[in-house]
């Protein structure tokens, strides 16, 4: 089957993980739009001169995914500037790690709101689009740690298993539409966001990892490009994992 040209969005598309998918969608001859936070404005300049500096052209738009209003204004603002949106990638997510014993109610409204509840706020200003023209693929970047929980986690373990639940209903409504909703469960990879793991717990989880390392943003990116594409239509509602072999099931 021959590949169209499709407009794609990665929500913390200037992020550890994002950035990579962005570069691989683009790569893949995609139109391709990354959403920023309003707080990472002051890193635009460096993150697109590094993305010219590679030959790819990404269009840049800022906005809140974790905000039912601002989510959907900047969905809009996406789709009056680069058209309708055929391929979504929800991969916007924070940690606000600490046990139960500490965590406190801001800590876990700000990972169910920026990590689940932006999935539903992100989805829905595209999803009728889609039904529409009869054509979507999305992709919702999960965790390893919403497979098996993760101590120090429950915040973010809660809203990753979540989201699987969100791809498997909406999975079904897109079944017979053209329509595929799938999630990739990445394990530990090299970013920002476990480079804030204290040192020696770091250490110790990737000893116990059977690859002994850490995945590269480009082992996540190259699944999700697998699951973007025009031909892979059968895939629906998995779950694909890429942990290195910590957790089988
Ligand atoms: N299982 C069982 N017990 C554990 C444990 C574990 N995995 N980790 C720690 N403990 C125990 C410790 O041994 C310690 O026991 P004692 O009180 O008896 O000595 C106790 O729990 C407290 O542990 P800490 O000293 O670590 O507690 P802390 O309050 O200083 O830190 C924490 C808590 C911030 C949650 C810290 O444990 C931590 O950072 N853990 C790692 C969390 C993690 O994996 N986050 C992933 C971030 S990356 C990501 O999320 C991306 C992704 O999708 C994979």
């Amino acid at each position: 089957m021959t590949q169209n040209r499709r407009t794609a969005v990665v929500t913390g598309g200037i992020g550890g993980i994002g950035t990579v998918i962005c570069q691989r969608l683009a790569k893949d001859g995609h139109q391709v739009v990354a959403t920023y936070h309003p707080s990472e404005e002051d890193k635009l300049g460096e993150w697109s001169k590094a993305q010219e500096a590679l030959g790819l052209e990404i269009g840049l738009i800022g906005g809140d995914v974790s905000s039912a209003e601002d989510g959907a204004r900047m969905m809009s603002e996406v789709e009056q500037r680069f058209g309708p949106v055929d391929i979504l990638v929800n991969c916007a997510g924070i940690t606000r790690d600490g046990t139960m014993k500490r965590m406190v109610a801001k800590q876990w409204d700000a990972v169910i709101q920026t990590n689940l509840n932006s999935v539903f706020y992100i989805t829905k200003p595209v999803w009728e689009g889609m039904l529409e023209r009869g054509y979507g693929r999305i992709i919702n970047i999960s965790s390893l740690n919403g497979q098996r929980g993760q101590f120090g986690q429950a915040n973010y373990s809660a809203a990753k298993a979540g989201m699987h639940g969100f791809t498997m209903a909406l999975a079904q409504e897109g079944a017979a539409k053209g329509i595929t909703v799938n999630t990739v469960s990445p394990g530990y990879v090299k970013t920002a966001m476990t480079d804030a793991i204290r040192e020696d717990i770091r250490e110790a989880i990737v000893g116990g990892i059977p690859m002994r390392r850490m995945a590269l943003p480009e082992e996540i990116a190259s699944a999700v490009a697998f699951l973007a594409g025009d031909d892979q239509a059968y895939i629906t509602g998995a779950n694909i994992p890429i942990n290195g072999g910590l957790f089988m099931h």
